[in-house]
């Protein structure tokens, strides 16, 4: 049995939801699994926009056959090298065999690079700002390297101002029955999740990011087709623009402090339960205290994506930093985290060299004030430490104004 959905006349959608994945890239765990999405448009010539992960192998066939009832497959546009959403390429070439493979130089090495068959008979290889016509629908193609890996390629379709944008607005979660971002509760089921993909999976690249959006000021379009999560178009798509406009900017979405520790015994919890008293005291709402500990780093990550002013609290370990923060540091620093306001808290019972460590790490971030001198607590919060503590959040207080 096919699901499929025709998204706009002619223009099909034939990807498929996988919930029994518990991590995606075997990294990031997933609470509603993930969507792989892939398109069928149907004209004098028929043409497949990507194709999916193979654990829905089978799922898809049927609904690329649904979806060209008895047509041959005439081009397979490979937007994305990555195997969740290639892994059906060979399998396509099989039952399509004349199928023009259309890609990029580089889409063509890293296929042959996963796949090491010869299909160059079959290969169209493009370059950006190429087009296809299919009759009446024309596919643009649009080079994007870097969103997420360098072969990556954007395809505007021009008859119904399309964009096919590779993993550039997905998100994790499958689709709940409406294929549209307008047919559920975005904000309430996909932002945050949307956020946490964007900042884990493509917010290294900021830069190629804003280029490729700016590339795109001048083109009308209605409708945003991801390889992952729900569509957009109307308010939806909108919203999602301005959003990747923050996120790729590095601009905060909040004004307001996350306050991220590591804690063996609650001490260091102490102390930024102190710590984000005064600051709702001074009047600063919206704060958000998580425990390392207890959270999968891409949840942090996203968070920092989200706050203007970051508290980091380290207890130390093995003479340096708390191991979750240290993965969170260097994390930081890999993912290109950039112009936040960050203010420090050490717990140390006999030395070490964490503040070496941290300050070595934040020292790979661009535009990062330091605001505060670093709190220095010997294994307890202690009245010893109040002045400290008050100059500290006073200093973050004062960084709002
Ligand atoms: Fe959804 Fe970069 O793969």
């Amino acid at each position: 049995m096919h699901n499929t959905h025709e998204i706009t006349h002619n223009i099909f959608w034939v990807g498929g939801n996988e919930r029994r994945l518990s991590r995606f890239e075997n990294m990031f765990p997933l609470n509603n699994g993930i969507a792989y999405n892939a398109f069928v448009i149907i004209d004098e010539k028929t043409a497949l926009l990507d194709t999916v992960d193979v654990s829905i192998s089978d799922l898809f066939l049927t609904n690329v056959q649904y979806a060209l009832n008895g047509k041959t497959l005439d081009y397979l546009i490979i937007n994305h090298m990555e195997p969740d959403h290639c892994g059906n390429i060979v399998t396509m070439l099989r039952h399509y065999p004349n199928v023009k493979l259309v890609g990029n130089a580089k889409t063509f090495q890293f296929f042959e690079q996963f796949y090491p068959i010869d299909a160059k008979a079959n290969y169209m290889i493009i370059k950006d700002q190429d087009e296809l016509s299919l009759g009446k629908h024309t596919l643009k193609f649009f080079t994007a390297p870097m969103v997420h890996w360098p072969e990556v390629m954007f395809t505007y379709e021009t008859s119904e101002k399309i964009l096919f944008s590779a993993d550039a607005f997905g998100t994790f979660g499958g689709l709940n029955g409406g294929i549209f971002a307008d047919e559920c509760d975005f904000n309430l089921d996909y932002l945050s999740e949307s956020r946490r993909y964007y900042s884990n999976i493509v917010g290294k690249f900021g830069g190629p990011v804003q280029s490729i959006l700016s590339k795109f000021n001048e083109l009308e379009i209605n409708m945003i087709c991801p390889l992952h999560g729900p569509l957009y178009r109307g308010a939806e798509l909108a919203f999602i623009i301005q959003k990747y406009e923050q996120w790729s900017t590095y601009q905060p979405e909040v004004q307001s402090v996350l306050l991220i520790y590591g804690s063996m015994y609650n001490n260091t919890e102490m102390v930024v339960d102190v710590l984000a008293n005064k600051l709702a005291r001074f009047g600063i709402k919206n704060m958000k205290i998580m425990d390392i500990s207890q959270y999968d780093l891409s949840y942090v990550i996203a968070e920092i994506w989200k706050y203007s002013n970051i508290v980091i609290a380290t207890p130390t370990y093995n003479a340096d930093v708390f191991y979750k923060n240290h993965a969170l540091l260097h994390e930081m620093a890999a993912l290109n985290v950039q112009n936040r306001k960050i203010s420090l808290i050490f717990n140390s019972s006999w030395g070490g060299k964490s503040q070496e460590t941290v300050t070595g790490y934040l020292s790979k971030l661009k535009n990062i004030s330091l605001i505060g001198e670093p709190l220095l607590i010997k294994s307890t919060l202690k009245e010893d430490n109040e002045p400290a503590l008050e100059a500290l959040a006073t200093s973050i207080f004062n960084s709002f104004q």
